[in-house]
């Protein structure tokens, strides 16, 4: 397989904290991949070492086939790391600053475009034309988290790193990033951390679920998230529901669980179903005949949902 990243059985041990037990991460050449898992999973952890930042306590780390600990000034020109975190220099004019993050980086044997013509693209991808002679001290958290993020796209870099590259932003400023992602889909390998596991699944095409500093799934979105379709919801409105209605529902093995909700127009159920039967039109014949069935539909299980069943074990 062609890896723009590997790691192998790697462990961080940070005094008294084992932040990654012994973790595998593969993140495929060209692949968008979603790195999600509760506060304190080892994300952030990961994507460092991946970086070189920090050194793994053991195990293997490579970054396009080389290891990351004996090629140092390779890793750098290769990644850019959005980080938790942005070393950002508030004396310095957002301009200056992304034409020094770019220089210390820049690799000439490497560099197939202008370094001014891509610092000006990246300017103008990231919104940034505007405020290019102010000084960051004085931008708002938004426009930092910009900053940061054009630091990490501004020397070239073919493999790009963002450690939550939304928080913190305004909706239209986090659909902008969705679609700077969509565009250096084309050219660079990404991996993203997030907690919207929502654009997650619209953004990545593989993700890896990490929790306590071990990985708990990791693959394409797709088969992650149809492992779990085998916990299907149904979701009715009812004007009424009455105590032997309940009754018969909660008498069925079929239905795992029940949560019973207010509704303007009577009463939300929402259904587990365990197995991948289809229940569908027994359950809208029961609930038509005794509870007066005002809208009934199937829902698929949501990455959300799945990160959930996966991460509660
Ligand atoms: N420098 C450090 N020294 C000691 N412990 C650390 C250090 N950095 C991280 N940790 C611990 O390592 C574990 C993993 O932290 P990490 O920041 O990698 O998690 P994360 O998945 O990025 O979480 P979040 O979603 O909150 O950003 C946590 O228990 C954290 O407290
Ligand atoms: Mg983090």
């Amino acid at each position: 397989m062609n890896l723009a990243i590997n790691l192998l059985g790697v462990t961080k041990v940070y005094p008294g904290v084992t932040a990654l037990d012994n973790i595998d991460l593969q993140v495929r050449k060209g692949s968008v991949h979603g790195f999600i898992g509760p506060n304190g999973a080892g994300k952030s952890t990961t994507m460092k070492i991946i970086a070189g930042l920090i050194p793994a306590t053991s195990g293997l780390v490579e970054v396009d086939g080389k290891e990351v600990s004996k090629n140092a000034a390779f890793v750098s020109t290769k990644i850019g790391l959005l980080p938790e975190q942005p070393p950002l220099y508030n004396g310095m004019k957002v301009g200056d600053y992304l034409k020094f993050c770019q220089e210390i980086n820049w690799n000439p044997a490497e560099a197939q475009i202008d370094p001014a013509e891509l610092l000006e693209s990246i300017l103008t991808r990231c919104k940034l034309q505007d405020v290019k002679n102010r000084l960051i001290g004085n931008l708002s958290k938004g426009f930092k988290q910009r900053v940061a993020m054009a630091q990490a796209l501004v020397y070239g870099a073919d493999i790009i790193i963002l450690d939550e590259p939304t928080v913190g932003l305004d909706p239209n400023a986090i659909a902008d990033v969705r679609l700077l992602i969509e565009e250096l889909k084309k050219e660079h390998t990404i991996l993203l951390s997030s907690h919207q596991l929502h654009e997650v699944a619209k953004i990545c095409d593989e993700i890896t679920i990490i929790d306590q500093g071990k990985i708990l799934r990791t693959g394409p979105l797709l088969t992650i998230q149809s492992e779990f379709s085998a916990f299907k919801t149904y979701e009715a409105i009812l004007s009424n529901l009455g105590g032997e209605l309940k009754k018969e529902l909660f008498a069925k093995d079929y239905i795992q669980g029940m949560d019973i909700l207010e509704h303007p127009d009577g009463v939300f159920l929402r259904i587990r179903i365990q197995g991948d039967q289809d229940y569908r039109s027994s359950l809208t014949e029961l609930l038509a005949s005794k509870g007066n069935l005002l809208e009934f539909k199937e829902r698929k299980m949501e990455l959300e949902e799945a990160f959930r069943e996966i991460v509660r074990g």
